[in-house]
């Protein structure tokens, strides 16, 4: 079979390193895909929002599987134009991925279907959103502009001195755009962090082994929020008893809900949970495999990637029995000097030969791009160094001893992903 993959991140080169895997691959294909990806699928120079182009390359290219990587495409409805021309596409249609693409649609349906969540808000209106800051909010608050904001568009206010001024630059200011012509406000959360990814076909539900986001830019967890800076698998503080928990409470009652307002969602959703004294709440939904979660997740997943994207597309994963090696795996995200702000782009990076061969650990490339024969970085994140251990210090190790193989100016990575406080 031929795959297409959409989207040029690490998690693309890790999906398309999963499919290269698999024996009923023949050859991949990847729009636009990096350096990395350049390495093991032939890239396609189209961009994720050229839905009718891309449809028409896998109509022409006889693709068996189109794979859309990225949330924007998937909120902007790519996989509805490919199922219109009758071509196979693994991903949540618009009126699922909403889930994703709202935040104030995701809240509403949660308090709906009683699913746990912070408690919260929405508004239309700065004016109102104000007015409601001066009189209900306890603090600190969190602001969140409902819309798709590469995850920074998340504000975590201390006192109403600054949930006024966020909430002017959500919704007066625009910094993220159309992401804040709505905001959710929501009660400040406390506990440890979980990232579950799961496969889901409109009816079943099958999840991933657990993953932690290590979200901010500095060691310690301080400085900005990214889109992630490393991460590990499984999470240690998501127990038994946490999962039957969110099985029960969680996972099957948002694909039951979904599907009760007619949003039958086939694809990924990967929810980001905080473990709070009351229980497990739901933080976010994202319709997508997480980056850099699917860089530790998927390595350690035992079946065949193509087989369990088609359950998803004919409704049968109740048959496939997903199984990961007991293997820790940890990423160490090195990036451009100055992410998430501003950052250079087109440092030569030296080193990379030192993975091939390797069968437990790997070079998963972010932004980066061929360059007169050179490969360059191309992106705030660049790379993800990964790596299975027996136990996760050993991975831990392994990982930032192979970090330390390759260089570029401005390299930068955390110190501390992988060590549990
Ligand atoms: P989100 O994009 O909604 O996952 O938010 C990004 C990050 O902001 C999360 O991973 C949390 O670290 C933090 N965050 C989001 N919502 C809350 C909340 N209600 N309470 C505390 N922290 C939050
Ligand atoms: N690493 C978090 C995300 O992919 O949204």
């Amino acid at each position: 079979m031929k795959i297409l993959i959409v989207g040029s991140g690490g998690r693309e080169h890790v999906l398309a390193w999963k499919c290269a895997k698999s024996p009923r691959v023949e050859k991949i294909y990847c729009a636009p895909g990096n350096a990395g990806i350049a390495q093991i699928a032939e890239t396609v120079p189209l961009q994720p929002d050229q839905f009718e182009e891309l449809a028409d390359f896998a109509a022409e290219h006889g693709i068996g599987l189109t794979i859309i990587g990225m949330d924007d495409p998937l909120v902007g409805g790519i996989v509805d134009v490919f199922e219109q021309r009758g071509l196979r596409v693994f991903g949540p249609r618009k009126n699922a991925a909403i889930l994703e693409g709202s935040k104030a649609f995701s809240k509403e349906l949660m308090k709906k279907y009683k699913i746990p969540t912070a408690a919260f808000e929405t508004f239309t209106d700065l004016a109102a959103a104000k007015e409601w800051l001066k009189k209900e909010a306890r603090f600190p608050v969190v602001l969140k502009a409902s819309g798709l904001a590469l995850g920074k568009g998340v504000l975590i206010c201390e006192n109403l001195e600054a949930a006024l001024d966020g909430a002017e630059t959500i919704m007066g200011r625009k910094k993220f755009g159309q992401a804040g012509d709505e905001m959710v406000i929501e009660e400040f959360l406390t506990g440890k962090e979980v990232s579950v990814l799961s496969f889901v076909d409109g009816t079943h539900i099958l999840e991933m082994s657990s993953a932690q986001d290590y979200k901010r830019a500095g060691d310690g967890d301080t400085g900005l929020n990214t889109g992630g800076m490393g991460n590990i698998s499984p999470n240690p503080y998501y127990t038994e008893e946490i999962r039957r928990y969110c099985q029960e409470k969680i996972f099957q009652p948002t694909v039951d809900a979904m599907k009760a307002e007619g949003r039958e969602f086939k694809g990924v959703i990967f929810f980001g949970l905080m473990l709070t004294e009351d229980g497990p709440k739901v933080l976010e939904y994202n319709c997508r495999f997480g980056d850099p979660e699917a860089q530790v997740v998927l390595p350690r997943m035992e079946n065949d990637l193509i087989d369990v994207l088609e359950a998803c597309i004919d409704g049968t994963l109740d048959r496939i029995d997903l199984t990961f090696c007991k293997d820790p795996c940890v990423c160490v995200v090195l990036a451009s000097e100055g992410y998430p702000v501003a950052y250079e782009k087109g440092k030569v990076i030296h080193g990379l030969d030192a993975f091939s061969g390797k069968q437990d650990r790997f070079c998963f490339h972010a932004g980066t791009a061929n360059k007169d024969g050179e490969i360059v970085t191309n992106g705030g994140r660049v790379l993800g160094i990964t790596a299975l251990g027996h136990d996760l210090e050993e991975a831990r190790a392994k990982a930032y001893e192979a970090a330390g193989w390759v260089d570029f100016e401005g390299k930068y990575s955390r110190s501390d992903i992988a060590i549990i406080r």
